[in-house]
């Protein structure tokens, strides 16, 4: 009959005691079931079938001739019943009915579970939520700690950054200012030093001048004064006239001295400006000052010469023989030695005078740093040469003695005589 109305998943049994594991193995929508039944009866079976149906919902659907299980049968849990004989289509809108209460059933379950489902799921979300913003609120919290420990750290070293700021460009206009001064004290001092240089020279040149004067001066005067005195007296004496022998003898003193003097005279006039130097040249300038030198001291001098010397000009052999001059006197004042060599040589470009003696050495660069207004020589020595455009060096050397080396420019052609002088 089921079959015959469209319906397709039916199964059947005889069998009372069958039911009950059909229905858990198959999951019916809707059982049929009979009363009256050998072995174990409706009622039974429905036992069975609640232990199953755990919802309290039994898709029963009985089948009785008596009309007095019908009621029984409801109360013990079925949800309908057909009565026998039944008639056919009665019993398939029974049918189609309960499976419908039974699909409604099985919606509303689902429903249920899902509404279930989503409200612990609902409830798990509310949870975490709750959970995050508790997070979140502690984080905020100690980050509001964080921020303004940060902003008390950012004011304290504000402060420390803007005083040493200060401080800097204190330190910054200090050092600017003092460069500045630093800079216009330079400034004077190289146009004081411009100056001093100028001064030198003018004073040297001016010195020079004077020499000359005063040369001429004692050469000219002095001397021709005394040798006319001289010339008196001794016609003086030779009169004879008065007093005659003491009278003498005080006229040969006197004469004596006035001769003393005319030479004294001549030495200095010739320390000042030697003649020769003008007269003769330099060479025999220097070779009669080393004369001089000799009779004062016992130092043997050497002297060694290129003649082109002399086609210098005034000017140069003049700087030149100041300049031996100089280093000859500290030779004799200061060295303490019994050789010096003088040797003018020429070099690429220039003429070079040497002066070396073996005595004792002194510290060059101590003496030329040092300021000392009573120590001239080696400074105008210096200066002279670099007034000519030339330069000087001393090289002093422990056990060997001193060198005085000057250089002046020279570039006329070459004249091949060698003099030499001893
Ligand atoms: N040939 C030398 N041997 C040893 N010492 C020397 C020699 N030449 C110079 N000196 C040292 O160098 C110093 C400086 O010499 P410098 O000629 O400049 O001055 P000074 O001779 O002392 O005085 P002045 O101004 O009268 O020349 C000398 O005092 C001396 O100590
Ligand atoms: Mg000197």
């Amino acid at each position: 009959m089921l079959h015959d109305a469209g319906y397709v998943s039916i199964a059947s049994t005889m069998d009372p005691c069958e039911v009950c594991e059909l229905h858990r193995q198959n999951r019916y929508d809707l059982v049929l079931l009979d009363l009256q039944m050998p072995g174990m009866d409706g009622f039974q079976v429905m036992e069975g079938l609640k232990k199953i149906e755990t919802d309290g919902y039994l898709p029963v659907l009985v089948i009785t001739a008596q009309p007095g299980h019908k009621l029984r049968a409801l109360k013990a849990g079925a949800k309908d019943f057909v009565s026998k004989p039944f008639d056919l289509g009665e019993v398939l809108i029974r049918v189609y009915n309960m499976l419908e209460v039974r699909l409604l059933h099985l919606e509303i379950k689902r429903l249920f579970n899902q509404l279930v489902a989503d409200d612990a799921l609902l409830k798990k979300e509310i949870s975490e939520r709750k959970q995050i913003q508790e997070a979140l609120h502690r984080t905020q919290a100690q980050l509001s700690v964080y921020v303004g420990q940060l902003e008390g750290l950012v004011a304290e070293r504000t402060s420390e950054w803007t005083a040493a700021n200060k401080q800097l460009e204190a330190s910054v206009s200090g050092l600017r200012k003092a460069n500045e001064e630093h800079q216009a004290l330079l400034f004077e001092s190289n146009i004081m030093r411009e100056k001093l240089t100028q001064l030198t020279r003018q004073v040297i040149m001016a010195q020079e001048e004077l020499r000359k004067e005063i040369s001429r001066e004692l050469h000219d005067g002095v001397v021709q004064a005394l040798i006319a005195i001289n010339v008196e007296l001794s016609a003086l004496s030779n009169e004879a006239s008065l007093g005659a022998r003491t009278m003498k003898k005080k006229l040969a003193g006197t004469q004596q001295l006035v001769e003393k003097s005319v030479v004294e005279v001549h030495r200095y006039a010739r320390n000042l400006r030697p003649a020769m130097l003008d007269d003769l040249g330099l060479i025999p300038a220097l070779h009669a000052y080393c004369k001089t030198l000799t009779a004062r001291k016992k130092i043997e001098f050497h002297l060694t010469a290129i003649a082109e010397v002399e086609t210098l000009g005034d000017d140069e052999r003049t700087v030149l023989f100041r300049v031996a001059q100089e280093a000859l006197t500290n030779v004799v004042r200061h060295a303490r030695a019994t050789q010096v060599t003088i040797c003018i040589s020429k070099i690429l470009g220039a003429i070079r005078m040497e002066i070396g003696d073996n005595g004792k050495s002194f510290l060059v660069a101590k003496i030329v740093a040092a300021i000392n207004p009573k120590r001239l020589g080696i400074l105008g020595m210096k200066e002279r040469i670099e007034m000519v455009g030339g330069k000087l060096f001393i090289e002093s050397i422990r056990g060997k003695g001193t060198t005085v080396c000057a250089e002046i420019p020279f570039t006329v052609k070459e004249i091949p005589v060698l003099l030499n002088e001893a």
